[in-house]
């Protein structure tokens, strides 16, 4: 191509040899040129160098980043070391537990407005104020030449050069600071969650597999008992207290909770603790359809199913005497109640868990023992 061709806005077309051969300013140029794009002004914000406004300007820009970073480093400091452990109103450290969220969100806030805040104020402050004028055009979706390539690779380096960040060592390293920190903040979310074993506890009722109805000791009596809304006022359930066609949600007590406040409250907070204790109308009892291996889960009309939803975990608390069906208000899975507790619609996939109850000797509803398979959710180590 000859260097007298044309490349739109009537601008020359340099040869390869003199592309090759131009500088960055020339070829700023020429990419503004071939743009259409006119420089009226640009300004260099600082024309005198090393003054005081400017170093103070500096400062300002590096402050910013500078508290991005700490607060970066607060948010990864937190989230692995806080305590964050479920703390029950009354306990000792409930406060602190309280603030884990808040501050979770402050520090990751505070990171993200002062890595915002340094980025203005530093365009502001060093980035040359250009005034341009460019005419609309459009290649016709013709793809970029090289000439293109080149001006607009140019065009960026101008303006980070024009930036001077290249010389501003402080703002530099507060940005590498607050990044870095920002940075860890981002690996340490998803890493954070490994930092403690779920397995390490298989059979206890904290681990995946039980619930706080697991018993404590062989032959320990786990009650079903009302929930009132007050931790020290126990109301046990006998099988009179539900009409037919009724369904209360109960929890578990024991005997060795009585009198302890922290106890009693902090099995009101457990997710896996409430049930559904549903009594059916006796024509429907006749026609329940048992799981196999569980046909002897229930005591007479009274079925006993988690509370907890096998999609996503959100509560069941709907129950529906006429059809009964049991309804997730979350994603609106509908579950059958007579045939233990299946679903019939909406996206959960499998049956609610369900508990082993009877009648003691003393005529109260407990629990025959835990669940036989993990409440709620599908978690890649379940096998049913
Ligand atoms: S959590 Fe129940 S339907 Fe989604």
């Amino acid at each position: 191509m000859s260097s007298e061709d044309t490349v739109g806005h009537g601008v020359s077309q340099p040869s390869d040899a003199e592309l090759a051969e131009m500088d960055r300013d020339q070829l700023v140029k020429l990419g503004g040129q071939l743009d259409g794009v006119e420089l009226v002004d640009y300004p260099d914000p600082w024309p005198v160098k090393g003054t005081r406004a400017e170093k103070r300007a500096e400062r300002f820009v590096a402050l910013w980043f500078t508290i991005a970073g700490l607060a970066g480093l607060a948010f990864v400091v937190g989230l692995i070391w806080w305590p964050w452990q479920y703390r029950a109103p009354g306990q000792s450290g409930t406060f602190l537990y309280s603030l884990y969220t808040p501050m979770l969100g402050v520090t990751l806030g505070l990171t993200i407005l002062g890595l915002a805040v340094g980025v203005l104020l530093y365009t502001k402050k060093f980035v040359p104020n250009e005034l341009a004028i460019q005419q609309r055009s459009d290649n016709q979706g013709n793809g970029s030449p090289e000439i293109d390539k080149k001006t607009i690779v140019a065009h960026l380096e101008d303006a980070a050069v024009r930036s001077t960040i290249g010389r501003r060592s402080l703002v530099k390293r507060s940005v590498g600071f607050a990044g870095g920190a920002l940075g860890l903040g981002l690996i340490g979310l998803p890493v954070a969650s490994f930092i403690k074993d779920p397995w390490k506890d298989s059979n206890g009722p904290d681990s995946l597999w039980h619930t706080a109805w697991q018993k404590k000791f062989p032959g320990e009596v786990v009650y079903m008992r009302r929930y009132t809304g007050k931790s020290d006022e126990i109301v046990l359930l006998r099988p009179e207290d539900l009409d037919a066609g009724a369904m209360e949600t109960v929890f578990p007590f024991r005997e060795s909770d009585r009198g302890d406040a922290e106890a009693l409250s902090a099995v009101f907070m457990r997710s896996d603790a409430p049930v559904m204790l549903i009594r059916l109308r006796p024509e429907d009892a006749q026609r329940v359809v048992k799981r196999k291996g569980q046909e002897d889960f229930n005591f007479g009309e009274y079925y006993a199913y988690t509370k907890v939803c096998s999609h996503v975990g959100c509560p069941t608390s709907l129950y529906e005497q006429q059809t009964n069906r049991i309804l997730c208000p979350c994603h609106q899975s509908q579950f059958d109640a007579l045939h233990y507790a299946k679903p019939i619609f909406g996206p959960a996939t499998r049956a609610l868990a369900q508990l082993p109850i009877t009648v003691n000797d003393e005529g109260y509803l407990v629990a025959r023992g835990d669940f036989i398979e993990p409440v709620g959710p599908a978690f890649w180590e379940r096998k049913s």
